[in-house]
């Protein structure tokens, strides 16, 4: 008889916050489940198909490192991109190994492949964690499961990405994970794009068979509770998204300042520091924000000053 109990508590890897994020991934919330994931699981080889800026990849890492587990990670991409998530350059995989690498390439290998090309780099039954998130149109999602699943050891259990979006003709994870779900224990978060767990080995680890018990068994709380911890990781790339508004904003005053004859001011924080320490940026970028808004409202004053002078031959002296 499985237990029915699961203490959060117990895994404190549930709260952390995030040691890299990318502006735009979905992923992000689902991080404390990953993190959770890796905690319960502890498994010796960990797969993900689909890696792009590292989001998902970078969280279970930080979960092996946090919670010590004797994993080995192979993150698989051609980092060419696709017609869903975009094409893009190798600046992607240039900006992903500055973290990964000095973080964790001692147990994590980047595998710049097409899948089908790296499925022959990992024997049967070797796999005891498979993320899957490639291509998401349904034909495709489908033969990366066809082509992985017999890489997937006895304590398997295989992820899916994006299972709720049902509302794009080109996805069609949602359709695959009708098929599986019930062939399996699984189980949907559907917030974050939807994650679909399914424990496919037999001798999957107790405490994952027992989680999923508890999770089936109080779905709306189990929901409910990563949701809301996932909302947490929104807010830090919100920070990321202002930031990207206050580049933006500075380009427009910079362009103003040189209009009246100032030294453009430049912005104190980019992007690429939020990256890599999403709680600690949070905070530069409120600064930032109360910087752009002064800088804003001081051109503003002085721009309306010189109105109100209209005097051109004897312009006010601009604000340093
Ligand atoms: C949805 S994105 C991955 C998102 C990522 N897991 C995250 O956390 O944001 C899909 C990625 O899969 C890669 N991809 C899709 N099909 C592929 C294939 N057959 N072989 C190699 N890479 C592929 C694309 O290059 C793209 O970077």
């Amino acid at each position: 008889m499985a237990s029915l109990d699961f203490n959060p508590l117990e895994h404190p890897v549930v709260f952390a916050g995030p040691q890299f994020m990318s502006i735009y991934s979905a992923w992000v919330e689902h991080f404390p489940f990953a993190f959770l994931l890796i905690d319960l699981a502890r498994p010796r080889v960990f797969v993900e198909l689909g890696t792009h800026q590292g989001d998902s990849y970078c969280a279970f890492c930080q979960g092996i490192v946090a919670t010590a587990s004797q994993t080995k990670c192979f993150a698989v991409d051609s980092w060419a991109g696709d017609d869903q998530a975009g094409f893009y350059g190798d600046e992607v995989l240039k900006s992903l190994r500055e973290h990964h690498d000095p973080l964790y390439s001692r147990f994590s290998t980047l595998v710049r492949a097409n899948f089908d090309d790296a499925s022959k780099q990992f024997a049967d039954g070797s796999i005891d964690l498979l993320h899957i998130d490639g291509h998401h149109a349904y034909e495709s999602v489908k033969h990366d499961w066809e082509t992985w699943r017999r890489k997937v050891s006895d304590r398997g259990i295989v992820l899916f990405h994006d299972t709720a979006t049902r509302d794009r003709e080109d996805f069609g994870v949602w359709k695959l994970w009708d098929e599986l779900s019930p062939q399996h224990l699984s189980l949907e978060f559907p917030h974050g794009g939807g994650l679909g767990v399914l424990v496919t080995g037999a001798n999957a680890p107790q405490p994952v068979v027992q989680f999923m018990h508890f999770a089936r068994a109080n779905l709306a709380l189990v929901r409910n509770f990563f949701e809301t911890l996932g909302n947490r990781m929104l807010t830090f790339q919100v920070s990321l998204k202002m930031c990207d508004r206050l580049e933006a904003t500075w380009q427009a005053l910079a362009h103003w300042r040189q209009q009246v004859g100032m030294q453009p001011a430049l912005p104190a924080i980019t992007m690429a520091q939020g990256m890599t320490n999403p709680p600690a940026f949070a905070r530069m970028t409120a600064e930032e924000t109360r910087r752009v808004i002064e800088e804003d409202l001081r051109l503003r004053q002085w721009l309306a000053q010189q109105q109100r002078q209209q005097s051109p031959q004897q312009p006010s002296k601009p604000p340093a």
